[in-house]
C-alpha cells in the first residue's frame, strides 16, 4: 500500500477540514475508512477530511472508553483490515504521554472530549541535547472535535490532559499499524524503544497477567 500525502507543511495545524461528506457516527466513519484504506492508494488528505467530518457524540463511543486511575490507556476500536488502526485513548486528568516518535507511521488525533495539549519537539541532535534539552517547536491546546496530524518528519511530541478537572479523550488513527516506537527523556534526548499495548480491544478488557504488569511497569506510548 503506498500512501499519498500532500505537503507536510500544510496539513499540519490544518484542524478544520473545510468540505466533507457527512459522517454521522463513528460506526460510519469506520465504513468511510475501510473504503478509503481499500484500494493501493490511501489519501491521507481524505482521512484527515473523514476525521473532521465526524462531530463527536458520546453515544457512539463510550463502550471503548475505559479510563485508568493512574495513567492514560489505548483502547482498540478498529484494525482496519491490517492498513490502519483505530483506537480510543482516555485521559484522566493531569494524565500524558512520554515525547515519543510515530514509527514512521501517519498518525491523526482527534479530541472527541475534552482538550488536549500537544507539544512538540525538534528530534535530538547528536551530543547535542545532553544539557539543553530537546527544543521545543510548538504548543498547541486541541479542542473538542479537531483534528491534528503528525509524522515523524515533523518532528517528536507529547500529549498530555492538562485540565485537573476534566478527563479527555481522542481518537487516533495510525496508518500502518505499528507494535512499538521511540520515547525520548525531554532533559537529555535519550531514546528508549518501547512497545505499545491495548487496555480493552472492542470494548473488552484486554487479558493481561497481574505479576508481569508489576515487574515491568506499563510502557510509556503515543
Ligand atoms: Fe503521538
Amino acid at each position: 500500500m503506498s500512501v499519498r500525502l500532500r505537503d507536510s507543511n500544510m496539513i499540519e495545524g490544518d484542524c478544520h477540514a473545510q468540505h466533507g461528506p457527512v459522517i454521522t457516527s463513528l460506526e460510519d466513519l469506520q465504513a468511510h475508512l475501510h473504503r478509503v484504506f481499500d484500494g493501493e492508494n490511501v489519501n491521507i488528505e481524505m482521512v484527515e477530511m473523514l476525521m473532521s467530518s465526524y462531530k463527536s457524540n458520546s453515544h457512539d463511543w463510550k463502550k471503548y472508553a475505559k479510563f485508568d486511575q493512574y495513567r492514560y490507556t489505548r483502547n482498540l476500536v478498529d484494525e482496519g483490515n491490517g492498513k490502519f488502526n483505530l483506537m480510543l485513548l482516555c485521559w484522566g486528568e493531569g494524565h500524558g504521554s512520554a515525547v515519543h516518535d510515530h514509527a514512521d507511521a501517519h498518525c491523526f488525533m482527534k479530541i472527541l472530549d475534552g482538550s488536549l495539549s500537544e507539544v512538540r519537539f525538534d528530534w535530538p541532535q547528536e551530543g547535542e541535547n545532553e544539557e539543553t534539552g530537546l527544543k521545543e517547536l510548538s504548543r498547541t491546546l486541541l479542542r473538542k472535535n479537531e483534528v491534528c496530524y503528525i509524522n515523524d518528519s515533523l518532528g517528536l511530541h507529547r500529549v498530555e490532559n492538562t485540565s485537573h478537572t476534566e478527563p479527555a479523550v481522542s481518537l487516533h488513527l495510525y496508518c500502518p499499524p505499528f507494535s512499538s516506537c521511540s520515547m525520548f527523556d525531554q532533559r537529555t534526548g535519550h531514546r528508549t524503544k518501547c512497545q505499545v499495548t491495548f487496555w480493552s480491544k472492542y470494548g473488552e478488557r484486554t487479558n493481561y497477567n497481574t505479576k508481569t504488569e508489576n515487574n515491568n511497569p506499563p510502557p510509556e506510548d503515543n
